[in-house]
């Protein structure tokens, strides 16, 4: 049954035998929460620096300890020390390859006052604190996409939908921007979220704290946090920060499959707005003559795993007596995986909207297709005084009228206008444009030229102040 006996468990004393190998299978994280080594590291190291506060390591031990764990980084990051499955966790492993850099006497002592409860807590904080900034990097580089793309397309018309039908015609650029917008509300979550994440859960222990004089404030500081959390078993058991990064991403998932979605209409052949770059899309094995929006299809398909990973967290939490429990190793996977996916697909999705060319002769044609200038005939009835309820039931007839003659709102002649209402005389047509009908929708956030080029120059300054944010990371590893 026993066959794993490995002296790098850390709880071996109380046991006869070492776990079945089935037991250890199952128990093992090391192959994926390596991934959190630097960091654990620099933890021991700053818990290395509290213990010498604390008179519980001598002046030169601290030093032995500190270089030992230096070389141990070098070791872990240049492969030259390598986890093994016996070690379990991340955690065991490191403390295995600090005993053979500098002997158990000293490196013994590493343990004291802490738990892997509140170690990994605080190890994977830190992880996802670096992370949030590394993927809004590369958010930051597909708005800047979206923004290059917008401001060239700020003066082209295209039909705007609702309910996937024309509906009104907007500037081109305005429609590119709305996924700025989205995105730059992804950022401000993780800038929000990382707020309540900025605490240690080290001095937590196990759950109820430590009885050594350690200075869990001195390490939260000197590890880049803003603070320790407030109470030791919530420090060891919550995982909201999981969820929240989660929710996050997910969400970011979200966005980027809305965006897809939009690109795989627009380079189908019944839209032909825009045509994909080679680089950014891909053939069929049967079919030469296609170029499919792979990039966009994988956006849309991917954001359902980055779903699943909120589902997960949220029925792992669900229910889960007080404090840690093993339930909680589940947190990680989903988090890398949530990481790892959106550092596949943001710069995919950022060169495939970069390249992305625009008809933009063909969007113009079919802008005021639909009669989707009939909301401008009527807010111009309107301005001339009659109360909207009556000018909406102008503005209809006129559809009733121009589907008769088989024309557009355009073509209706200035005595069928007048024939509708007396209040419709020919003045009318300076709004039977699509630039005009543009040019009228000039409120701080409409679609008329003027207005978008000052929201892009807002949502440019937006980006910068974004890229700010995430070029500082927080935990230096
Ligand atoms: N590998 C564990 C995790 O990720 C570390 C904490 C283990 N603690 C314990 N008491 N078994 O959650």
């Amino acid at each position: 049954m026993s066959s794993n006996t490995s002296d790098a468990r850390l709880w071996g004393a109380r046991f006869a035998s070492g776990p079945s190998d089935a037991m250890a299978n199952l128990s093992a994280s090391v192959h994926f929460d390596w991934v959190l080594a630097p960091y654990d590291i620099a933890q021991s190291k700053a818990h290395a620096r509290v213990l010498h506060g604390a008179d519980l390591l001598t002046k030169d031990e601290l030093k032995t300890m500190l270089t030992g764990l230096d070389t141990l980084l070098e070791n872990a990051v240049s492969g030259k020390f390598i986890p093994t499955p016996a070690d379990e966790d991340v955690h065991s492993a490191l403390e295995r390859g600090l005993i053979e850099t500098i002997g158990p006497e000293v490196g013994g002592k590493l343990r004291a006052g802490r738990s892997r409860n509140d170690q990994v807590s605080t190890d994977l904080r830190m992880y996802l604190r670096n992370n949030a900034r590394l993927l809004a990097v590369a958010v930051c580089d597909l708005q800047s996409a979206l923004l290059a793309q917008a401001q060239a397309h700020v003066d082209h018309p295209a039909p705007g939908f609702t309910h996937l039908q024309h509906a009104q015609p907007v500037s081109f650029g305005h429609e590119l921007a709305k996924h700025i917008h989205a995105f730059a509300r992804d950022l401000d979550r993780f800038a929000d979220w990382d707020k309540r994440t900025a605490k240690s859960p080290m001095g937590s222990g196990a759950l109820a704290g430590t009885s050594l004089d350690l200075d869990p404030v001195a390490l939260a500081k000197d590890l880049g946090f803003e603070g320790v959390v407030e109470n030791s078993i919530d420090g060891v058991s919550d995982r909201d920060y999981v969820a929240e990064f989660l929710f996050v991403t997910s969400l970011i998932g979200v966005h980027l499959s809305r965006l897809g979605e939009e690109i795989c209409l627009w380079t189908s052949r019944e839209f032909a707005w825009a045509t994909l770059d080679d680089a950014w899309s891909t053939g069929s094995s049967i079919m030469p003559q296609k170029k499919n929006p792979d990039v966009a299809e994988l956006a849309r398909g991917k954001s359902g795993r980055l779903i699943g990973h909120v589902t997960a967290i949220l029925t792992v939490l669900k229910g889960l007596p007080f404090a840690y429990n093993r339930d909680l190793q589940e947190d990680k996977e989903s988090v890398i995986d949530a990481i790892e996916t959106l550092h596949l697909l943001l710069p995919a999705m950022t060169g495939c909207v970069a390249t992305l060319k625009f008809d933009t002769e063909k969007m113009l044609a079919s802008a005021p297709d639909g009669f989707a200038l009939a909301t401008d005939i009527a807010e111009w009835v309107v301005r001339q005084g009659v109360p909207f309820r009556e000018a909406h039931e102008i503005a209809g007839a006129c559809v009733r009228e121009a589907e008769k003659q088989g024309t557009d709102l355009d073509g209706l002649s200035d005595a069928q206008f007048a024939a509708i209402h007396p209040s419709l005389t020919p003045a009318v047509r300076e709004v039977l444009t699509v630039q005009g009908s543009l040019e009228s929708r000039s409120t701080i956030n409409g679609t008329a030229p003027t207005s978008v080029r000052k929201q892009l120059a807002t949502a440019e300054k937006n980006i910068a102040d974004l890229k700010k944010w995430s070029a500082k990371l927080p935990h230096s590893v």
